[in-house]
């Protein structure tokens, strides 16, 4: 399974292994280092993804000092501040391509370019971008990646997955391992562990394998469309939504740029969750973000005239919500 999602982000077989979720894999990456060193210091960004946040705070009682660099418009990033806070005393940069609020992207390349140049590592969450957004973690030079397949990869729930350069492998010694992560795992070696010299060594116990066979064919359609013709699709989808959107009056919290967008836009609709639960009830999949707003994810199976629609029944449902507000006054 792995060596499919290798495909799609530009990763060679072995490279990728498949985990619970998001949360574990960065887990497992933070469990790798040694945090009590003049070089402590975890890089993030304030929009990170919650799991990533959290998990950096948990190093702190290792030693780990946590530089978050704060969004200005909760939009986007401001990438000088988060280049300026990497320095020699950096040990990761732990940062999203795409934020999940706003599918603002951020520039791997010039991120990566700056950890390497003070000697630390990067682990990007490509959850956001993988499936709709070009990624290739060689060409990058990306030392770790993690995702999952709850999105652009349709593969459903219980199939996370984690990238490791090749030639850190032997660097490497997870805290957060188990007997699957052991050379020979089937000895039963009481220890201590082995690690297995390929990447395996990421691994810890019994995979999901169920929802490793669900998240299959998911992998292999996106495999066959290709994500540079989905991204033309997304990049002409998305800019129709956003033109829709300001027709209707409603404010967008994603960049209109669409270079700096990915595959989502963020509409701040009034009464958005409210909204979101009646557009749920009819049957429209979408999602709502507090801070945010409604999240329109258009993927290679949309049809243009579905754009249209979504703004219409928002609009709708907004109209029915206000009479209602009026009427309760
Ligand atoms: C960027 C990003 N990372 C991680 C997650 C989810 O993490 P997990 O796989 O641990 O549930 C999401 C889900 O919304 C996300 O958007």
């Amino acid at each position: 399974m792995g060596n499919l999602i290798a495909k799609i982000i530009g990763a060679g077989d072995g490279e990728v292994t498949m985990h619970p979720n998001v949360s574990v894999a960065q887990s497992i990456v933070g469990s790798c280092f040694n945090w009590s060193g003049k070089r402590n210091k975890v890089v993030s960004e304030g929009l990170n993804f919650p799991s990533n946040l959290y998990i950096h705070r948990q190093l702190e009682s290792l030693g780990a000092r946590v530089v978050t660099v704060p969004s200005e418009d909760e939009i986007t990033i401001p990438q000088d501040h988060l280049l300026c806070a990497i320095d020699d005393e950096t040990l990761l940069v732990s940062v999203s391509h795409v934020i999940f609020k706003s599918a603002y992207i951020q520039d791997l390349a010039a991120i990566t370019r700056r950890t390497h140049e003070v000697g630390a590592l990067v682990i990007a969450d490509i959850y956001q971008s993988a499936g709709t957004v070009p990624v290739n973690v060689r060409e990058l030079d990306l030392d770790f990646a993690t995702g999952g397949s709850v999105k652009w990869l349709c593969g459903g729930p219980g199939a996370g997955y984690l990238y490791v350069r090749r030639d850190l492998w032997p660097t490497l010694e997870p805290r957060l391992t188990g007997w699957v992560a052991h050379r020979n795992p089937f000895d039963f070696d009481p220890g201590p562990i082995d690690f297995a010299p390929d990447g395996y060594r990421f691994l810890n116990g019994t995979p999901n394998i169920p929802g490793l066979y669900a998240a299959r064919s998911g992998y292999e359609i996106l495999g066959e469309v290709g994500v540079e013709n989905i991204r033309a699709k997304s990049i002409r989808q998305t800019s129709r939504l956003i033109a829709l959107a300001e027709e209707a009056g409603y404010p967008v919290n994603s960049p209109k740029d669409s270079s700096q967008r990915g595959g989502t836009v963020t509409l701040d609709v009034p009464n958005g969750y409210e909204v979101t639960q009646e557009l749920l009830r009819r049957d429209f999949l979408l999602d709502y973000r507090p801070g945010a707003g409604i999240r329109v994810a258009p993927h290679f199976y949309t049809k243009d005239e579905e754009l249209d629609q979504v703004i219409q029944e928002i609009q709708s449902i907004a109209r029915s919500t206000d009479s209602l507000t009026v009427a309760a006054q």
